[in-house]
């Protein structure tokens, strides 16, 4: 089987991009200061492997680490570009900004430190794309080297429930222009594919209620099992250092509501 064409995940981002950083910042404010310590600990240079908007590439630029970011989304790059725009130049030297597909990229160096934040794993539904991307993090990996990544644990009584139904899961005033925006999420399971289709609605109303623009998109994504990612690690050749269960760093456990995988490549290279 080949590589799933990238043009579903383009269109969902090209309406994802413009909302990203303050939805993100509201739905998972503690993304940024888990990565940033990783990046600190190692000391880098550190590969962010689906970078978007760059928000934690930004913030370890910021604390003198080398960082290089790769997406292969343009409307969450071109974020990215102007936000950097408006960083001083130590910052931006310290950058590196890729347009690629981490699938299949050749970047033609090596990282003391990969990192996939925010359920980028969550992109790949068939294993020949799960398993082309880590093996893809291996051929950037320095020996030794740290490979970090996130995906959310199923709660399987929230998805028959509430996501099913939909809910507004983001409820803000924009900064600046004072408009309401409202996001409203739908997924639809096929649980015996673990799968799930996910559908957005972004309205934007000025401060008397008029609707200044609405914009929906979908996305298929896939969730994973603690059992399945241990395997398809170990297929592809990573050892795993620590398997946690929160940004604060608990182990992982039933109740936990992340999968925060450390690993690194496999003693017997
Ligand atoms: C939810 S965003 C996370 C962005 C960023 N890591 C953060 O935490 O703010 C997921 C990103 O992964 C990117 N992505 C998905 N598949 C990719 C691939 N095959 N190659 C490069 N980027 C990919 C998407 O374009 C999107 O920008």
């Amino acid at each position: 089987m080949g590589l799933k064409p990238l043009s579903e995940l383009e269109a969902f981002y090209e309406g994802v991009a413009p909302h990203y950083d303050a939805d993100y910042a509201l739905l998972f404010p503690r993304w940024t200061s888990f990565y940033l310590g990783l990046a600190q600990e190692t000391g880098g240079p550190v590969l962010e492997a689906g970078c978007g908007t760059g928000r934690i590439s930004i913030e370890i630029a910021r604390a003198e680490i080398e960082c290089h970011g790769v997406d292969v989304s343009a409307h969450m790059l071109d974020r990215f570009h102007q936000k950097l725009a408006s960083e001083p130049e130590s910052v931006r030297r310290r950058i590196t900004i890729t347009h690629a597909d981490f699938r299949t990229a050749a970047l033609d160096r090596r990282f003391a430190l990969i990192i996939a934040p925010g359920n980028v794993m969550n992109s790949f539904i068939d294993r020949t794309d799960q398993r082309a991307w880590l093996r893809n993090v291996h051929r950037h990996l320095d020996r030794g080297g740290l490979f970090c990544f996130d995906t959310f644990q199923p709660d399987y009584v929230r998805m028959l429930n509430e996501f099913s139904q939909g809910i507004f899961d983001v409820d803000r005033i924009e900064e600046g222009t004072g408009h309401r925006i409202r996001r409203w999420t739908r997924c639809h399971h096929e649980f015996e594919f673990q799968r799930f289709l996910v559908e957005m609605r972004w309205t934007v109303q000025d401060a008397g209620g008029t609707i200044v623009s609405e914009q929906s998109k979908a996305i298929m994504q896939r969730w994973y099992t603690q059992a399945e990612l241990l395997n398809l690690l170990e297929l592809e050749r990573f050892e795993v250092r620590n398997y946690w269960g929160d940004f604060d760093r608990m182990p992982f456990g039933p109740a936990s509501p992340e999968q925060i995988v450390l690993s690194t490549p496999s003693e017997a290279e």
